[in-house]
């Protein structure tokens, strides 16, 4: 098969790395990838919004399967335009990717579906958001309603911090048009946990649990940030948790997109919070994570395109996913300043150390090839991943693995994976 996967980042290199394994793959291309995806398919020139050249650039390679990445080409209908154009294609299409593109139109689904959320309101102008907050309790939750880089959450004190975030997301639109309309929910505490799984339209199938480390410091201190590291599983996402989820979120969401006339096809990532009261939904993604992926699929057993050709085809509960009885850990290798300003063009070096045979994998994120070698190209630069046989082995394989690649403003948090201390 002619294989086209869409997207540039650690996310699209692990995928890629997956769909390699595959004896299904002939030839793979990705558009636009980057220096690591470079070394195992051909490049190819194209932006994930320019829909038109993707389409086109498919038709004339026959590609067999396209294979869509990021949130905005989802949630703005790339496999819409593919399938148009007869390309199969994994992932949504525009009006099931909502489940990630508008919040209040997931908040709303869950209501309506009985899904455990934190309690909200939605509102679509700047006045009623700020007389809402006179009698809110604090803390208390703002996001804008669309896409934000993952950026349009803010969890505000007081009053006063609220007052702000309202004018942030509703009157100096911040996040743009994402802020047109927003959501306040209730703070939640607990442990968060993100899984990700494959749906069909009507079936659905758990892929082994991870957690992200959204803070830009150790001690999740500082900013947040697409995703500093990651481990896979967590060890507090039980199996009583996981059939509690199964039943009273997982399916419930996949059955409430169908009842909607919205099938949802692809990856839905479920964002949860373990709370004292259960397990509840932070947010859905429509795709997979990053760093997520980076710890999960090198752990799946199955052939990634007959998974994803089962997505497709709505026979996804024909197969049985496996996950290897082992532990992965990614450190996330950034330039230094992310995610506010940081310098790039910086050489780097030892990536010829890493073999995936051993279980360690140097996922690119933020790197580009020229004349001077391989060079930071991005915030998030390298995904350092290894397995081992506990999250304990993985973790010190990954830190370990940190230190064979070098460049000059190299950042990492020191405490990936510290939490399963607590476990
Ligand atoms: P989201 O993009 O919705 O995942 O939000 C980003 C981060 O904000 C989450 O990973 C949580 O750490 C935090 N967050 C979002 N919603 C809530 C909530 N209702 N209560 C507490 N923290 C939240
Ligand atoms: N790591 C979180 C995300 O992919 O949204």
């Amino acid at each position: 098969m002619n294989i086209l996967i869409v997207g540039g980042g650690g996310r699209e290199h692990a995928i890629a790395q997956a769909v390699k394994k595959s004896p299904k793959c002939t030839k793979l291309y990705c558009a636009p990838g980057n220096a690591g995806i470079g070394e195992i398919a051909e490049l190819v020139d194209i932006k994930v919004m320019e829909f038109d050249r993707l389409v086109k650039f498919a038709k004339n390679h026959d590609i067999d399967l396209a294979i869509v990445g990021p949130d905005d080409p989802l949630v703005g209908g790339l496999v819409d335009a593919f399938n148009e154009a007869g390309i199969r294609a994994f992932g949504p299409e525009k009006k099931a990717a909502i489940l990630e593109g508008s919040k209040a139109f997931s908040k709303d689904l869950m209501k309506k579906y009985g899904i455990p959320t934190a309690g909200y309101e939605v509102f679509t102008d700047a006045a009623s958001a700020l007389s809402y907050l006179e009698e809110a309790k604090f803390p208390i939750v703002l996001k804008a309603d669309g896409l934000a880089l993952g950026k349009g959450v803010l969890i505000c004190n007081t009053k006063d911090e609220a007052r702000n975030g309202v004018k942030t997301i509703m009157l100096d639109k911040k996040f743009g048009t994402a802020g047109n309309k927003m959501v306040i929910e209730e703070f939640m505490t607990g442990r968060e946990v993100s899984v990700l799984t494959f749906c069909d339209g009507k079936t659905l199938k758990v892929m082994s649990s991870a957690q992200d480390h959204k803070r830009a410091g150790d001690g999740d201190t500082g900013l947040n940030t697409g995703g500093m590291g990651t481990f896979s599983p967590s060890p507090f996402y039980t199996k009583k948790i996981n059939d509690y989820c199964k039943k009273n979120i997982f399916q419930p969401t996949v059955d409430a997109m169908k009842a909607e006339g919205r099938d949802f096809k692809g990856v839905i990532f479920f964002g949860l919070m373990l709370t004292e009261d259960g397990p509840k939904v932070l947010e859905y993604n429509a795709r997979f994570g990053d760093p997520e992926a980076q710890v999960v699929l090198p752990r799946m057993k199955n052939d990634i395109v007959d998974v994803m050709e089962a997505c497709i085809d709505g026979t996804l509960g024909k197969i049985k996913l496996e996950f290897e009885d082992n532990a992965a850990v990614c450190v996330v290798l950034a330039s230094d300043g992310y995610p506010v300003k940081y310098t790039k063009g910086h050489v780097i070096t030892g990536l010829e150390k890493f073999n995936d045979k051993d279980g360690y994998y140097c996922f690119h994120a933020g790197t580009k090839k020229t004349s001077k070698g391989v060079v930071t190209s991005g915030g998030r630069v390298l995904g350092i991943t290894a397995k081992g046989d506990d999250l304990h082995k993985a973790r010190s394989n990954a830190y370990e693995a940190t230190s064979w690649v070098d460049f000059e403003n190299k950042y990492m948090r020191r405490d990936i994976g510290k939490a399963i201390d607590e476990a």
